[in-house]
């Protein structure tokens, strides 16, 4: 895989990480409710950072050049920037709920739970099918189209 598509899966890494730390704290909201929620509120912050905006971003950069060759774009990649723009919005909202105590464990949780679901299938959808697909269609002269407006 091209260096770039590299660092956009050690990102994906990263996140898989801090997911399975947000799995396991969720069953914790119950019995320590308080502390689980800062927790969890300060794992959930790294999905709305500028290192997030930043992945999101590139991904769209080589999209938009695979876009220009003939490769067909599959159903789940088609709509990749737009999931990018909804987890933005429902991190914001997430992010202040999660620390909200008039909103019951069960709830949060559960909100928890389907946004990282949401996020581990786009994630996986970009590594099993966006990744390969650009890798082998996007011209050096693409790639160095991409790296001039990388953000590092
Ligand atoms: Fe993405
Ligand atoms: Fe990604």
């Amino acid at each position: 895989m091209h260096e770039l598509i590299n660092s956009l899966q050690q990102y994906h890494h990263e996140k898989a990480h801090v997911l399975s730390q947000i799995d396991s704290l969720v069953l914790e909201i119950g019995k320590r409710e308080q502390s689980a929620r800062t927790e969890l509120r300060a794992l959930l912050e790294s999905f709305h950072s500028g290192a997030e905006s930043a992945h999101h971003h590139n991904e769209e950069l080589i999209l938009l050049e695979l876009r220009k060759t003939a490769v067909p774009i599959h159903r789940l990649i088609e709509n990749i920037s737009e999931e990018h723009a909804a987890f933005h919005r429902i991190l914001g909202r997430l992010n202040a709920r999660v620390v909200d105590s008039s909103i019951s464990c069960e709830v949060v949780s559960s909100d928890i739970i389907w946004f990282a679901r949401q996020y581990d299938e786009h994630a996986t959808a970009e590594e099993t099918i966006f990744f390969p697909a650009a890798d082998n269609a996007l011209s050096s002269d693409a790639w160095s189209r991409v790296e001039k407006a990388w953000r590092r």
